[in-house]
């Protein structure tokens, strides 16, 4: 469990959910961990609770849909081994009821600010011996998901991004990966997500824990020959069709 010791890690996203399980799960590998996220109350207790269990972190707040503070955040943190771009937004409801004002901060909080945070760190990480970005994506940007058109186009860009960044910096030693949870227990009230439950082989919802272990997974040695994946953590829920209704048991032709 000590496989990151001497590596620094910046998660953002991490004042909840799947970014404070992941750097939770970081730092009890051993890395050193920056915490982000807007809400700095949130952010000290992610910060106690890794100090708690004999880890290192700190907390910079960043607003990630604010060019400046991205900026600012990536000259805080200096140099990292490891970058987990967690930090996300959703935005649900008929299409035509969202501003361009609304569409373009989601693209700027979800798109923008792991373009620029890869841009800005992973050559640092390869002057460093190399390193690891991990997007947090999602299974709707496989998924005609109604009522999510904003959300759904933005994974689906993190995912193109995460290729592109990998055939970038792949050669010098920087490997960009991708999770793709599915519903997922976290600030979202759990009577949506349980509606999921089953369409989802595994018969559950996910937790925050299960997508920090695989996100630990390809930051750390384990994960050294992944590169340019985007991993479905998600019980099975974007790989399978959807249960059938039951089988037909009486012969039946089509008459016209
Ligand atoms: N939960 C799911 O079912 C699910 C499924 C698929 C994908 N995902 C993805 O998983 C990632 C994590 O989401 P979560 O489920 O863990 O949600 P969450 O518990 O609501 O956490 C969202 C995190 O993103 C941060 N954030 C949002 N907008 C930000 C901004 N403009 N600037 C800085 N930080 C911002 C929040 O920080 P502050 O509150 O401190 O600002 C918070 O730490 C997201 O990318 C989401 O799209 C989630």
């Amino acid at each position: 469990m000590s496989d990151l010791t001497g590596k620094i890690a910046l998660v953002t996203g991490a004042t909840s959910g799947i970014g404070r399980a992941t750097a939770i799960a970081l730092a009890a590998r051993g890395a050193d961990v920056v915490i982000s996220g807007r809400n700095a109350g949130r952010g000290a207790e992610v910060v106690e609770k890794i100090e708690a269990d004999g880890g290192t972190a700190r907390f910079v707040a960043a607003d990630l849909a604010v060019e400046d503070d991205v900026r600012r955040l990536a000259e805080q943190v200096g140099a990292v081994d490891i970058l987990v771009n967690s930090a996300g937004a959703g935005a649900f409801g008929p299409s035509a009821g969202f501003t361009t004002e609304q569409y373009n901060t989601l693209f700027d909080s979800n798109v923008r600010a792991i373009f620029l945070l890869t841009a800005a760190l992973a050559p640092k990480m390869a002057g460093r011996g190399g390193g690891s970005v991990i997007n947090v994506s999602s299974g709707s940007a496989v998924l005609g998901d109604e009522n999510n058109a904003i959300y759904v186009a933005t994974k689906g860009a993190v995912n193109a991004i995460t290729r592109a960044f990998a055939a970038e910096y792949g050669p010098s030693g920087v490997r960009v990966n991708a999770v793709s949870p599915g519903p997922t227990y976290t600030s979202a009230p759990a009577i949506w997500l349980d509606r999921y439950i089953d369409l989802i082989p595994l018969r559950r919802v996910g937790r925050p824990e299960d997508v920090a272990e695989v996100i630990a997974f390809l930051a750390g040695p384990g994960g050294s020959y992944v590169n340019a994946a985007v991993i479905p953590v998600d019980g099975g829920l974007t790989a399978v069709e959807p249960p059938k209704p039951p089988a037909r048991t009486e012969n039946w032709i089509q008459q016209s």
